[in-house]
């Protein structure tokens, strides 16, 4: 399974990636204006911090638009994706995108329906949206269930499944038993994950009885 980072903020993309924990990275427009950075300005930062693919969410709304948008940022970097979201426009251009070799994700999927069109499109990535599930009193994580197992049964559909809209780290778990991908985790997620308290007990105890008997 690849960890991808949910965040356009470059320090902690920086930081992540440290442990070792960056395989990618997902944008949106919503993560874009939190930093208050240019989409442009901000992308070919991120593809300066890592080799591995980079999201870069479109907002034409058109196929005509999304083709022109997409090769405008494909000049940003050879690891941009092209993020694209589940609509008829949206898949007019994935498939165009496709036959180009151009590498797109579809994302705000919410059905299985929705993920076999996308797939059947020619999208590389496919980004159901478990969290914004649960607000609604829908299971988002029985939809990672049922995407990958009908995915699985065409492995001629050449695309990963990458957990998206995670708010905690059960979702990280449940997205792993689903046997999704790729998650897409929040930095937010990251730290929760990170941390137990008995975790912190037991270093906090092996270091008071270390001074007993490890020589500095
Ligand atoms: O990658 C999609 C993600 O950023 C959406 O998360 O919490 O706004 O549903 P959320």
């Amino acid at each position: 399974m690849k960890i991808f980072l949910d965040t356009a903020d470059t320090q902690t993309i920086r930081e992540l990636s440290e442990m070792g924990l960056v395989d990618g990275v997902t944008t949106n427009p919503t993560l874009i204006a939190r930093t208050g950075r240019k989409f442009e300005e901000v992308i070919k930062d991120i593809c300066t911090l890592i080799d591995g693919p980079v999201n870069a969410e479109i907002t034409s709304t058109t196929a005509g638009g999304i083709l022109e948008e997409a090769h405008r940022i494909r000049q940003w970097g050879d690891q941009t994706v092209i993020k694209i979201p589940m609509n008829r426009e949206g898949l007019k251009a994935v498939w165009r995108l496709s036959e180009e070799g151009i590498p797109t994700t579809v994302t705000l999927i919410f059905s299985v329906p929705q993920a076999i069109l996308a797939a059947k499109a020619g999208a590389r990535y496919l980004c159901p949206f478990v969290g914004r599930l649960d607000d609604i009193s829908s299971e988002g994580t029985s939809l990672l269930y049922d995407i990958t197992t009908v995915l699985n049964k065409y492995p001629e559909w050449d695309c990963e499944v990458m957990a998206a809209s995670i708010r905690h780290p059960l979702h990280v778990v449940e997205a792993a038993r689903a046997g999704v991908d790729i998650i897409t985790i929040p930095p937010k997620v990251i730290d929760q994950m990170l941390i137990h308290p008995l975790t912190d007990k037991g270093i906090a105890q092996f270091l008071k009885d270390a001074e007993l008997c490890y020589t500095k």
